[in-house]
């Protein structure tokens, strides 16, 4: 094709496969490139040997590359401002400045911009001193939940049952600085259950995908340690129609206009990570980026030209995406070990034999086979008419797949099933 388009898809995860699998589709792409991509992405792009912070190296490839469009997968190439540094170069991308992009690299930042906005969210306050918090945790109700105020990997998280816990995870974070020198949040704990919802924002116009509810625990029953999310599904049946508008309405409207009002105008994904509780939608965080796992079930539904709707969310133009009614499970397949220490290596088979959409989170090849080489190893999904149907399909996938170095969870979106 001579007159198509060159992406560049940043990142090495399953969302990025999942995006670049998405633009696959487009008539009007004609080459994706990834940066610096995995063993799945690279059967269907071509991978580009750039870390996902190394400004420098993709804004110089961008430019010499005449890409159209860079969309950013991570949060880590985010809070390094590539997104400035491509904007500044002239180059059209889809992801915010750092600046906005402190709506998740500052959960401090996030809090007051909700308060001073009016979003609902859980109370909170902030303390970098170990004998101010504790005092405040020891007078106040349980559970209390305790967060890092900075980057921790989805580990800077503390839901405390008793005193004690709480005790232990303060002395961690502000006496023994685990995660660094940041300050923690203590907040109110929400019960409800809890959902992601993804926008495409650009300034104050903001493009609702479809929700999608990630699976965070390592294993069944949500037991075991948080990690970077097992599997998850879309759409979710017990978020209403209304609930989903109060969310668009009190929540991410209000956020987007509220960052333009702050002079970090937002361009990309506006993640809410929402909890339906009895008063309604409330935020437990945000992300300035695409939700992973989330965007492996939630793209695959998505039947517009994910290129045009890049292109209209940067441009603020109107854009009405199209969905498949199919509903969509994703299940990951993850190191025996993980989210602790496990091992590489393993050989991965029966993947060719797969007929559901398969990313590649952690895998390496050679000679045409692949091995395990991450945390989250591969992300097999499968679509049904509703999500019954989509659980026995996806379930009948992973069996196909044979690799005792991994596991799995096998009660993903069980709450609506
Ligand atoms: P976060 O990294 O802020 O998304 O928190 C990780 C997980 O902790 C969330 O997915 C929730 O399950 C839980 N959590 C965080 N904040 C709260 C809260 N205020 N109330 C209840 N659960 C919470
Ligand atoms: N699935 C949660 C996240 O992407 O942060």
């Amino acid at each position: 094709m001579e007159n198509g388009k060159k992406v560049l898809v940043v990142g090495s995860g399953g969302r990025e496969h999942a995006i670049v699998k998405s633009l696959l589709k487009s008539p009007k792409v004609s080459k994706i490139y990834c940066a610096p991509g995995n063993a799945g992405i690279k059967q269907e792009a071509e991978c580009v040997n750039l870390k996902v912070e190394d400004v420098e190296g993709i804004v110089n490839f961008a430019q010499r590359n005449d890409i159209d469009l860079t969309v950013i997968g991570p949060e880590a190439s985010l809070v390094v401002g590539l997104a400035d540094a491509l904007r500044s170069a002239g180059l059209k991308v889809f992801g915010p400045n750092k600046n906005a992009a402190r709506i998740e690299s500052s959960k401090e930042f996030a809090k007051k911009l909700m308060q001073k906005y009016h979003i609902p969210t859980a109370k909170y306050e902030a303390f970098d001193n170990y004998e101010d918090a504790l005092h405040y945790v020891s007078t106040g109700n349980f559970p209390t939940v305790i967060k890092y105020d900075g980057l921790a990997a989805g580990k800077g998280v503390v839901v405390a049952q008793s005193l004690e816990e709480a005790e232990k995870a303060l002395k961690d974070m502000l006496q023994d600085k685990k995660f660094g020198d940041d300050r923690v949040i203590i907040e109110e704990f929400l019960q409800g259950l809890e959902f992601s919802f993804m926008c495409f924002v650009s300034g104050e116009k903001v493009y609702p995908l479809e929700l999608a509810q990630d699976h965070k625990r390592a294993f069944d029953g949500d037991k075991g340690p948080n990690t970077g999310g097992m599997g998850a599904y879309s759409p979710v049946p017990f978020v209403s129609p209304d609930a989903r508008q109060k969310a668009l309405d009190e929540i991410m409207l209000p956020a987007a206009k509220a960052l333009v009002e702050e002079g970090s105008p937002f361009c990309g994904v506006l993640y809410g990570g929402l909890i339906l509780t009895d008063e309604g939608p409330k935020v437990i965080e945000f992300n300035a980026r695409f939700g992973d796992p989330e965007t492996e079930v939630v793209l695959p539904r998505l039947e517009s030209d994910i290129f045009d709707f890049f292109n209209a969310a940067i441009e603020g133009k109107d854009f009405i995406p199209e969905w498949s009614r199919d509903a969509v499970i994703g299940v990951v397949l993850a190191s025996k070990g993980y989210p602790g220490s496990y091992e590489k290596g393993a050989e991965i088979k029966g993947l060719e034999k797969v007929n559901g959409e398969v990313f590649h989170m952690g895998t390496t090849e050679k000679e045409g086979k692949f091995h395990v080489a991450g945390g989250r190893v591969l992300m097999v999904t499968a679509h049904g008419e509703d999500l019954p149907e989509a659980n026995l399909n996806v379930r009948k996938e992973i069996a196909i797949i044979e690799c005792p170095a991994l596991f799995h969870r096998t009660d993903i979106g069980k709450a609506v099933l």
